[in-house]
């Protein structure tokens, strides 16, 4: 057989099976193609996406403009690594700085790294600003949270899975419950040596978890009052995902005149990763003010793709379109429309208990247990009715399809998650 022959469903899983570590469990359906907020398999079955690659594709499948940037790039220069300089990188970290208003950008591939990146510079300011004693620093972080996979971020994990035989794990972490404003000013006060608060403004991988609407501003005032830097992990929430530009921010444009929207943060650290690229390559990034961000300095950090000509490309063609096509304005008003529509459903459901989520983040709860495999039997029947999405846990599905979703798309996509979801009633 060719390496790259035409491959049916079973056999592409089977080699996958066979040849690939099996760190994932996938629904059972092997796509060959994307198109805005469509994905095919390569039996020719078209799907409605409703994970986006866990909203790193919010701009949709494929769009012509990102691909026209990546591609561009590729046949110019793909990648000089930061022993030189590139003519995209500049460019782009200016435009990103200004985008999301921060003095400095610092260039990386994935979410993981973006927030190691995040506690370094965290730890290097605790050190070299506010004068904590070398190796002292504490980072508050909170329960429940997912923030990758590398080892010192899974130290702070409490998700068995994800930890167990991966020891041993780094120090310096303090975990607090999520959404607790009482928890974080005790640790605060109780301990003179924290450094930075690191929090997702909605629990994502948790089960899109949405705290109090003044949580993240009275976290960050309290951070302020300790001098500990807020850290926003905005990997799977930014970039118009939840209806605001960021989770973080607190003004909407849209227009609807009963938004009273929610107290605007300014992260002292912003994390971003996913969507910055619309999914076209991995791109991630780490934004701050110059006082934070100057204490890394040449050698301290670095990656050889970090920043490389084609990332910084394809970043200001993904952000130009989240912009030039209101994806975040679309994303509020469609995820107001599909919770009301899904609240409706559930009145009458004993199978549904709540729908909850910003923008197009959101999540059913499955009236069973956590442990149960009714959200992933769920997630099969959906696939079965054309439509992709997969459980946070066994009781929770997570809906967010990519942000270019029409409000026709929306509604049929609604009457394909509730006829499904009456066939488990
Ligand atoms: C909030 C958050 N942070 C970090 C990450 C890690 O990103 P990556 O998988 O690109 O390393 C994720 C991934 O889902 C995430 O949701």
């Amino acid at each position: 057989m060719a390496v790259l022959e035409k491959l049916t469903s079973q056999q592409a899983i089977d080699l996958e099976n066979k040849y690939g570590a099996h760190n994932y469990h996938p629904l059972p359906v092997v796509l060959n193609k994307g198109e805005g907020v469509y994905v095919w398999d390569v039996e020719g079955k078209k799907y409605y996406d409703f994970l986006s690659a866990y909203s790193a594709v919010n701009q949709g499948h494929c769009h012509p403009k990102i691909v026209g940037a990546m591609m561009e790039q590729a046949q110019t220069l793909t990648l000089t690594s930061r022993a030189f300089y590139n003519d995209r990188l500049g460019a782009y970290e200016k435009f990103a700085s200004e985008y999301f208003g921060f003095d400095k950008l610092l260039p990386m591939n994935t979410g993981a790294e973006a927030v190691e990146t995040a506690l370094k510079i965290c730890r290097k300011w605790a050190y070299e600003k506010k004068g904590i004693s070398e190796n002292e620093a504490q980072i508050i972080v909170c329960e429940n949270n997912f923030h990758g996979r590398t080892t010192t971020i899974i130290s702070f994990s409490n998700d068995p899975v994800a930890r167990k035989n991966f020891g041993p794990y780094t120090s310096g972490f303090i975990k607090i419950e999520y959404d607790n404003l009482k928890a974080l000013e005790q640790a605060l006060e109780s301990n003179a040596n924290v450094a930075g608060f690191l929090v997702e403004p909605i629990q994502g991988e948790a089960g899109v978890y949405v705290p109090s609407d003044d949580y993240l501003s009275k976290a960050k005032a309290l951070c302020e009052k300790h001098n500990v830097l807020f850290i926003a992990d905005e990997v799977q929430t930014g970039i118009a995902r939840t209806g605001r530009l960021l989770a973080t921010c607190g003004d909407c444009s849209c227009s609807d005149k009963n938004c009273s929207g929610t107290p605007n943060v300014k992260p002292d650290v912003l994390i971003l990763g996913k969507a910055l690229s619309g999914g076209a390559y991995p791109v991630s990034g780490v934004l701050a003010d110059d006082h934070i961000m100057e204490v890394i300095k040449p050698g301290n950090h670095g990656s050889t793709f970090g920043g490389n000509p084609v990332a910084a490309a394809v970043a200001v063609a993904a952000l130009e379109v989240v912009r030039d096509e209101k994806l975040a304005e679309n994303a509020f008003e469609l995820g107001e429309l599909f919770r009301s529509e899904l609240n409706e459903y559930i009145k009458t459901s004993n199978i549904v208990n709540l729908v909850r989520g910003k923008g197009l983040l959101n999540a059913i709860v499955i009236n069973d247990d956590e442990n149960s495999e009714t959200a992933w039997n769920i997630c099969v029947a959906l696939k079965e009715n054309g439509l992709l999405a997969k459980p946070t846990h066994g009781n929770i599905i997570r809906f967010a399809p990519p942000l270019v979703m029409t409000k026709d798309q929306l509604l049929e996509c609604v009457a394909i998650i509730t006829k499904t979801l009456k066939e488990f009633e």
